[in-house]
Formats: C-alpha cells, structure tokens, sequence
C-alpha cells in the first residue's frame, strides 16, 4: 500500500477533502493516507501554521493531496502555500484548464496549460514597512530559478504533444527582473525548435484571453502572474470549483486545487470538489494508477452530463449528494470493487 501526506486544510478544506477520499477509496487503490494538519487553527498548539512534521511527512512520502488553507490578508502568518512550496523546493506549479462537460461556459474547446514559476518573485515575502507612509515589498527573479521553469515548461510540452509555449512578462517595465525571465525563457526556447515560442505583456494576455482564450496553448509566467492568470483561466472553464493544481519539484510533487478555503462556503455542504478530484486524478496518473484515474474522470464527466453539479457551475447539488453520485457511478466502471 502507498503512503501518501493528506492535508485536509480548513475553510472548505475537510469537505473536499472527504469526498475525495471517499472517492478514491471506491475506486479501488489502496492509500494509507498520512494525514496531516496545518493552517490557523494549529498555531495555538504547535507554534506554527506550518509544523515540520507536515514537511517531513511529505518529504518521507514523496507525494502529498492538500486541501487549501486560509492565509490571513493584511496581517497575520505567512502563507503556508507558499512555505510549504519553498520548504520542498517545488518550483513548478502546473494548471491546466480545459472545459468540462455540461459546464456552460463562454467558449468551448478552451485547452490552455498555465505553468508558473513557485518559489520567487513577489512570494519571496521581503517586505518592509520604510516609514509611516512608505512600504516596500522585494521582487526576486533570479536565471536559475527562471531557466529551470523554462525548461520545465518545455519539457512538458514535449512529453504532452503541445505545440506552443508563450511566456508572459511586464518586461517594458520591470526590464531587469521580468527581462531576466524572459530572456531565460528565449534561451531556453532555442533548444526545443520543434515547440513554437511567442512573447506577451501580462496585460495584453488578459485582455486576450478573455476575448480568444482559443488561440493560447500553455503559457508560462513568473509567479504573481501566473498566480493571477491561471484564476483568470479557471474562470473562463466554470470557475475556481473545477480548477486543478500540481505543485512539482525534483524530488516530491504536492497535488491541490487551484481555489483558496471558500470561508463564504465553509461547513455548508455547498462545496464542489471538482478541482481537488481533478487534482487528485492527476496525482494517481503520477504514481501510475493510470487506471482509476481514467475511470473516476469518467464517473466525473457522466455525474457532470447527468447534470448533478454543485451551486457554482450552475446546479443545486450538494457536496455530498455529488461525491455519492460519482461513486455510484464508478461502482458501476469499477465492478471488481
Ligand atoms: P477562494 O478561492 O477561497 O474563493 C473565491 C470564490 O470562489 C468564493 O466565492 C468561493 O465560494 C468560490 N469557491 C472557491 N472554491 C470553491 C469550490 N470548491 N466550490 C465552490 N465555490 C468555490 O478565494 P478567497 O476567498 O480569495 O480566499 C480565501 C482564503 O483562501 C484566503 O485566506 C486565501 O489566502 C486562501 N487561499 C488558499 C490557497 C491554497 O491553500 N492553495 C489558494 C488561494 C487562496
């Protein structure tokens, strides 16, 4: 049996984070879930919102499914998002974003694959109060850290059969930390002729994305853009409840959804755990249970052309009832179970 870290989050997290489980479960793979808690409600306890027994466990492990936790706006712990992709050095986050059956949404056949750098930028959390008037926050953008994302990102293209990579700067105003982003990601280009290489200023790839997402295959962008175009992306698939995630580094890959722990939503029932399920099917095709993961997507797609969907994607499905549908389902697929 696989040891995999689950973190359970908060907000929204302990929902999502059942029903996937459950799911799995029923699908017949056998994890022993090392569970795992961090965020807000630990720090009383254990000091931090990020115990080292969280990293060690991942670290142990290998893989880790987490559910999101809240990071306080304005004040408070630093994000254990953004710790926990710096502790474990996963320099890759990986978004794909592609319409799902029965959403309704304003473009179909949108298939675009966001690949943000995660560990530097803005997230590198140097900030600075200089007087009473004046803050200051540091941007790092450094050639390793940039050419590694790059190359990621190509290597990607490679292995996927994708035919284009665009990378997204602000390079005509941050010219040396975006330009050093960008002119790593052109070095890097010239090695992979065969992928067809373009260059876009974040606030024209907004406004193009938003009127013809079609015309984009995977983008590649420093952190806070992609932080920010990859939920731009969500939105125009059905929204952040079906938006996946994966956290990628050398050693150990963190697999979560795209969203945050939807505190408006929390302990309702009202949760969709599409994005942690997709997230999660993602995560068996890394350990190579290529299997089940094709029959959950496929007891998702029927639940979803079944038209059971959750309040967000235009249904009046609870979290619950959704999960129990798509296990119904798989129970069908998977009669060995
Ligand atoms: P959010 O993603 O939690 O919610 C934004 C909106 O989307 C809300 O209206 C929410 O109800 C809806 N939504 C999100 N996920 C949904 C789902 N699965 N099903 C149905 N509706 C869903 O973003 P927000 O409100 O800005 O952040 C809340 C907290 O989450 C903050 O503390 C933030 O720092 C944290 N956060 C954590 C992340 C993580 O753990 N990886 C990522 C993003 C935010």
């Amino acid at each position: 049996m696989r040891n995999i870290t689950l973190i359970k989050g908060d907000g929204i997290g302990p929902e999502i984070t059942e029903s996937v489980v459950k799911i799995i479960e029923a699908s017949g793979v056998e994890i022993n879930w090392d569970i795992q808690t961090a965020g807000a409600d630990i720090i009383e306890k254990e000091g931090t919102p990020l115990p080292q027994r969280v990293i060690d466990s991942v670290k142990a492990n290998k893989i880790a499914l987490k559910s999101p936790v809240t990071t306080p706006i304005g004040k408070g712990f630093r994000s254990v998002n953004v710790q926990l992709r710096k502790e474990l050095d996963l320099y890759a986050n990986l978004r794909p974003c592609y319409n799902l059956p029965n959403i309704k949404t304003r473009y179909d056949n949108v298939d675009i694959v966001v690949v943000r750098e995660n560990t530097e930028d803005l997230y590198a959390g140097i900030e600075r109060q200089v007087d009473e008037n004046t803050a200051e926050s540091i941007k790092i953008i450094t050639k390793n850290a940039s050419e590694r994302i790059a190359k990621f990102a190509f290597d990607y293209a490679v292995k996927n059969n994708r035919k284009e990579i665009c990378v997204v700067t602000k390079a005509n105003i941050c010219k040396l930390s975006d330009g050093l982003f960008l002119n790593s990601a052109r070095e890097i280009a010239k090695n992979y002729p065969q992928i067809k290489f373009k260059e876009i200023l974040v606030d024209n790839c907004c406004m193009q994305l938003v009127q013809n997402p079609n015309q984009f295959d995977i983008l590649l962008l420093p952190n806070l853009y992609g932080d920010i175009v990859s939920d731009l992306c969500a939105g125009l698939v059905g929204g952040l409840g079906i938006a996946q995630g994966a956290n990628i580094g050398k050693d150990y890959a963190v697999f979560e959804p795209v969203h945050g722990s939807a505190p408006d939503i929390a302990g309702q029932d009202k949760a969709n755990p599409t994005a942690m399920l997709m997230s999660a099917i993602e995560m068996l095709n890394y350990i190579g249970e290529k299997d089940a993961a094709k029959q959950i997507k496929i007891a998702l797609f029927d639940t979803l052309n079944a038209n059971i969907k959750t309040a967000d994607i235009g249904g009046n499905s609870t979290c619950s009832k959704f999960t129990n549908e798509i296990i119904k389902r798989l129970k069908v697929l998977t009669p060995q179970y």
